[in-house]
């Protein structure tokens, strides 16, 4: 069963920005690409950095540690030294919030 979890207002997360939530006692990372929020995992596949210290590259997020890649709309791994992806989470915009669905 899935629930939606209130996460922040989204003037929390200010457009091409990202930030690190506990939402249910998962730790998130949740983007503003062009007004368009997504949420990712925030802890690196690779070596457990997050992913919200790092560094929006396009739609891509730059790890803070080693520098893989993963793409901020599927959680997919593009680049080395991360082999995994990280869980993408579905979000919603409502009453000016955002909610993660997990
Ligand atoms: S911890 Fe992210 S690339 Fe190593």
């Amino acid at each position: 069963m899935t629930n939606a979890f209130e996460v922040a207002a989204i003037a929390a997360v200010p457009d091409n920005s990202m930030k690190a939530f506990v939402v249910n006692g998962e730790k998130i990372a949740v983007f503003n690409l062009g007004g368009k929020f997504y949420a990712i995992a925030d802890t690196c596949s690779h070596d457990e950095a997050s992913l919200a210290e790092g560094e929006i590259i396009g739609s891509q997020v730059e790890c803070p540690m080693h520098g893989a890649r993963f793409d901020i709309t599927t959680g997919r791994n593009l680049t080395l030294p991360a082999v995994v992806p990280v869980k993408k989470y579905e979000v919603k915009v409502e009453g000016g919030k955002i909610w993660v669905v997990m």
